[in-house]
């Protein structure tokens, strides 16, 4: 007869809570999976344990007591066992009670492409979280104006070449509408609503009827920038961009004003940040130069600030425009501009997110 078939007597409540207690305690839990095994061999639904509870559930009278107390506590103990080696395990986290079942398996998730911001954007941003920064606000304006908001308001002489056809695409003739040559139309804008002191950005889209080449385009984009308030002085418009060029070009940059010429402001300059590229030495990108022009600036000539209802006997402010492709270009060496509007995914997305 094969000896597994002999009848052998039952063991006792007591033997088989000992014997299980020490398969249980002999099991050896190295890792996740083992644990997770240990799990699934004595305490889930299945269990060596739990089915002892089913066997449980039939006894009666004094030993019903006696058996449940041991049997709870060795419950207790395998179940302690279990959370101590699988603490801190993902396993631990995925079955958290003796109950719950093992985790269902799935599809990964599909990996989509990531996107990321055109550069252009990301120039903006870091331009606006200078300003920001300085308590200047954000302001926009329509890109289709009138000439008194492009020209009339902003000091521009009735013959000034910039009202041009060659420049400017006119919308309507009479009476005049045209797209907006420079977003210091939002300036005026913003001036007449007669809200002093006043400290904004308006960044924007403009166009000019220019041929495209690599250098020019017929539409690009602007930040401009106002403060007007008492007692402004040209010195506070130095250092806000120099500090504004440290924050783009890093603390070794240095800065200088060029004598300008813009209808709207007086004094006017145009600024220039030595070479990034040569360090102020000489190369291609600065003609030999040393330096690289990034704005026009300018304290707001008071005939303006007249023109839009402000007293220019108590008031004063600064002004300045920055070209958004401009600065790009120069950040990141791209020699060509039309690239910023190809929107070609493989030059868009080298600039970052
Ligand atoms: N509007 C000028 C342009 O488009 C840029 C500019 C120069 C803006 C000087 C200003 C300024 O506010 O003060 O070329």
């Amino acid at each position: 007869m094969n000896p597994e078939q002999e009848p052998v007597a039952p063991l006792s409540w007591d033997e088989t809570l000992e014997s299980l207690r020490r398969v249980a305690a002999a099991f050896e839990i190295g890792d996740a999976a083992a644990a997770e095994a240990y799990r699934l061999r004595f305490l889930s639904k299945k269990g060596e344990v739990t089915r002892l509870f089913e066997a449980f559930r039939a006894l009666s009278g004094p030993e019903k007591k006696s058996v449940g107390q041991a049997l709870n506590a060795l419950r207790t103990e395998v179940e302690e066992r279990w959370k101590e080696a699988s603490a801190g395990t993902a396993q631990a986290a995925a079955a958290s009670g003796a109950t719950a079942p093992a985790a269902a398996p799935q599809l990964p998730a599909p990996v989509w492409g990531r996107g990321s911001r055109h550069p252009l954007s990301l120039t903006r941003r870091l331009m606006l979280d200078f300003f920001g920064e300085l308590g200047f606000r954000w302001s926009e304006g329509p890109e289709i104006v009138d000439d008194w908001h492009n020209f009339g308001a902003l000091h521009f002489e009735a013959d000034h070449p910039a009202r041009d056809m060659q420049d400017t695409f006119f919308v309507n003739l009479d009476p005049v509408y045209l797209l907006r040559t420079h977003t210091s139309s939002v300036q005026v804008k913003e001036m007449m609503k007669g809200l002093l002191p006043l400290r904004t950005v308006s960044p924007g889209r403009v166009y000019r009827n220019e041929t495209v080449s690599a250098r020019s385009h017929m539409q690009f984009h602007q930040v401009e920038g106002l403060y007007i308030d008492r007692d402004v002085s040209f010195a506070d418009l130095k250092k806000v961009l120099y500090d504004f060029a440290i924050h783009l070009f890093g603390p070794d940059v240095q800065i200088r004003f060029r004598p300008s010429y813009f209808p709207f402001t007086e004094p006017s300059a145009e600024m220039d940040v030595t070479c990034f590229l040569c360090s102020g030495q000489g190369c291609n990108v600065c003609k030999h130069s040393g330096w690289v022009e990034i704005l026009g600036c300018g304290m707001v000539d008071p005939q303006v600030l007249e023109n839009c209802g402000i007293d220019s006997e108590v008031y004063s402010g600064y002004a300045f425009g920055i070209g958004i492709e401009r600065l790009t270009m120069l950040r990141h060496r791209i020699p060509d501009i039309r690239l910023f509007y190809e929107n070609d995914v493989r030059f868009v997305k080298q600039f970052g997110v």
